[in-house]
């Protein structure tokens, strides 16, 4: 399969179901869904959402009312950036090609447009049930991965344990831990909630999660390599920004290669733990790769 056409398609998909999330029409207060907009529709990879879908349809689930729960992940993944580059985290001027929230908006109403984004999430989620067809109990449950991984145990959890080792002296298994909260744990929300939607058994949930875990990390190892090869162009966001701010990378630890080369291991062990799926998984297997050969 063409995977580079696969994740357009769906990025597309996504776009549209997230455009229509956040209407322009909109008014009061206009400047708060200004400023949600501007960063969720700024244009990212929509990884998480995608991940939902493929993680669906490995199982044979490919409807549209999924997608307020893959748009769930954007949503709080989108707050956990306008956040992450404020002045008080890694105060950061650009993100997904332009400038960074506050930059534009002021530090309050970034602030306050990353609480109502994570605030939406879970209003995405808890729609009506007459129109997804989930039971009450698989909506629930995604509420739940949600919450989990978003919040003092997942992501935020993750960005505390970041913080705190600025310049500190860190060992490889507390950075494996920061890199698997503050990133992975989302990524596990997503590929788990797309399971849940699909049906999966608890097997399959097993595996779908061992795999999540993997390309989580595979993921962030990815953007340490990147913070240090990509320009501002590439990435629409700046480079050389980790060394800057004193933090831990796997690069730091084995040196660009060496932390390639494990990223490469991380999406081998994810790929095999799909092994009894069948070829509807491809694009999970597929998406695995591209993790960690992406340019941005
Ligand atoms: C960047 O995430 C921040 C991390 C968690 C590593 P993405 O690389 O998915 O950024 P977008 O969504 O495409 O902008
Ligand atoms: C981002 O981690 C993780 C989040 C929860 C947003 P980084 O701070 O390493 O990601 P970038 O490089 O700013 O995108
Ligand atoms: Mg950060
Ligand atoms: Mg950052």
């Amino acid at each position: 399969m063409d995977i580079h056409q696969y994740l357009e398609q769906q990025r597309q998909r996504v776009d549209q179901f997230l455009e229509q999330s956040l209407p322009e029409s909109l008014s009061d207060p206009e400047k708060l869904y200004d400023s949600m907009r501007y960063s969720l529709l700024a244009g990212g990879k929509r990884v998480r959402p995608i991940l939902t879908i493929a993680a669906a349809q490995a199982l044979g689930h490919d409807h549209d009312s999924m997608l307020p729960f893959a748009a769930s992940l954007e949503f709080v993944h989108t707050y956990s950036l306008i956040h992450d580059d404020l002045p008080a985290m890694d105060d950061d001027d650009y993100r997904r090609g332009r400038l960074t929230n506050h930059k534009v908006y002021g530090d309050g109403m970034a602030i306050l447009a990353g609480d109502a984004l994570l605030t939406m999430a879970f209003e995405l989620c808890s729609q009506d049930p007459g129109n997804h067809g989930l039971t009450a109990s698989q909506q629930l449950q995604i509420v739940r991965e949600l919450a989990y991984g978003s919040g003092h145990q997942g992501m935020v959890g993750g960005q505390v344990m970041d913080i705190q080792a600025e310049n500190q002296e860190v060992e490889l298994s507390h950075l494996q831990k920061i890199h698997s909260h503050k990133t992975g744990q989302l990524i596990r929300a997503a590929v788990r909630i797309g399971g849940i939607i699909g049906g999966a058994s608890s097997t399959q949930l097993e595996s779908l999660t061992g795999y999540a875990e993997d390309i989580g990390l595979a993921f962030q190892i990815a953007d340490d390599v990147l913070n240090m090869v990509g320009t501002r162009e590439e990435l629409g966001k700046d480079a050389g920004t980790d060394e800057k701010r004193g933090k831990k990378t796997y690069p730091s630890f084995f040196g660009i290669d060496g932390a390639r080369k494990l990223g490469e291991e991380c999406v081998a062990r994810a790929i095999h733990r799909l092994e009894s799926f069948d070829q509807q998984t491809d694009p999970l297997r597929h998406i695995a790769t591209y993790i960690i050969e992406r340019r941005n």
